[in-house]
C-alpha cells in the first residue's frame, strides 16, 4: 500500500496590496490594486504536492469566513476531511507586493492558532507509521504535533516557517527533511551564511535531508556530505509571495516518486519560477504539465 501524505497546517485568506515599495516605519504609500487570495504555508504546500500529482489529505482549522479556502483545496483534489470548522475565524494575512515583486506578510492567525491536542490525536489516528507529514509553523502546538508525528512512526518534513526559538529545541534525529529558507537557517546557526548552515547541518544532522532555498542564489541540499546545488530559473518577477511553499512541495513530490535530488532540485526551482510570475499565492502554482520540458 502507498504511504500516504498529510500536511498539517494554515490557511489564510490572503489580502494582497500591489506597492510601489514595502512600506517603510512611519510611512503612508498608495497601493496600485487590492485582491483576496488563497493562502497559508500549509494550504499552499497541500496544493503544491497535489498539482504536483501526489495524492495529499490537508489538516487544520478555518472559521465561518474560510469556506473559499476549503474549496481551493477541495478542486485540487486535497483530502479535507481533517480539515475542521473552528469558532474562531479564519486566519489572515496582510501582505504588500512590491513592483520589483517582493513582499512583506503580516499574520493574523485566527483559527490556526486553535488547532488543539486533541484535533491532532483525531487526525493522526488515520496514520500509520511510514506516511508522511508536512509541518510549517503557522499553528499551535507544532512542538506537540511533531512528537506525535515522531511516536507513531510517521517521516515529518519540517519547514520551520516562520521561524522561532523553540524549533532550537526540537530532536533533529525525528525529521526525514528539514526545508529552510536562509532566514530560516539563520535561526539554527546564527548566520545567514550558506556554508554556516552545511556546517551546521554537518555537525548537528548529518544524515538528515536538508534543504535551504536562497530566494534568486537558487538551493542547496545536503546530506551525509553529499552536497547538491541548484541555480535558480530566470522568471519574470510578479509576486514572489508561495516561491518556497511551491519549491517544497514540488521537491518532495519528486523525492516521493523517486527521483533523484538534482532532478527533483531543478523542478521545484522551475515550478517556484512560475509561481513567482503570476500573482498570488496557491492560485500562482504551476500544475505538472505546465513544467512538462
Ligand atoms: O508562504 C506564503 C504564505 O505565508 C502566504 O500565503 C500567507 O498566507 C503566509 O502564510
Amino acid at each position: 500500500m502507498r504511504n500516504k501524505v498529510l500536511v498539517f497546517g494554515s490557511c489564510n485568506l490572503d489580502m494582497v496590496f500591489s506597492v510601489p515599495h514595502i512600506a517603510l516605519p512611519g510611512e503612508t504609500i498608495g497601493a496600485a490594486g487590492v485582491a483576496l487570495h488563497c493562502g497559508g504555508k500549509g494550504l499552499n504546500q497541500a496544493v503544491a504536492l497535489a498539482r504536483a500529482g501526489i495524492p495529499t489529505a490537508f489538516a487544520g482549522s478555518i472559521g465561518a469566513d474560510g469556506a473559499s479556502l476549503r474549496g481551493m483545496l477541495n478542486e485540487n483534489g486535497v483530502d479535507t476531511a481533517y480539515l475542521l470548522d473552528s469558532g474562531v475565524p479564519t486566519g489572515r494575512a496582510i501582505i504588500q507586493v512590491a513592483d520589483n515583486g517582493e513582499n512583506s506578510i503580516v499574520l493574523y492567525p485566527g483559527a490556526n492558532q486553535d488547532i488543539t491536542r486533541q484535533q491532532i490525536d483525531a487526525a493522526l489516528s488515520e496514520f500509520s507509521a511510514g506516511d508522511v507529514i508536512v509541518l510549517q509553523n503557522e499553528i499551535s502546538e507544532i512542538i506537540y504535533l511533531i512528537e506525535r508525528a515522531s511516536s507513531l512512526g510517521l517521516r515529518i518534513v519540517l519547514n520551520p516557517s516562520p521561524f522561532n526559538a523553540v524549533f532550537r529545541t526540537v530532536d533533529l534525529s525525528r525529521l526525514a527533511l528539514l526545508i529552510v529558507n536562509e532566514t530560516e537557517a539563520a535561526g539554527f546557526t546564527g548566520s545567514a551564511d550558506t556554508d554556516a548552515f552545511l556546517q551546521w547541518a554537518a555537525q548537528n544532522c548529518p544524515s538528515l535531508p536538508c534543504v535551504l532555498t536562497l530566494g534568486a542564489a537558487g538551493s542547496v541540499y545536503t546530506c551525509d556530505g553529499y552536497i547538491v546545488r541548484q541555480p535558480a530559473i530566470k522568471a519574470d518577477v510578479v509576486d514572489t509571495t508561495c516561491a518556497g511553499d511551491t519549491f517544497t512541495g514540488y521537491f518532495l513530490a519528486a523525492r516521493l516518486r523517486g527521483q533523484d535530488v538534482p532532478a527533483a532540485l531543478e523542478i521545484a526551482a522551475r515550478a517556484a519560477a512560475l509561481t513567482i510570475s503570476q500573482p498570488g499565492a496557491a492560485e500562482s502554482i504551476p500544475l505538472a504539465e505546465q513544467l512538462a520540458k
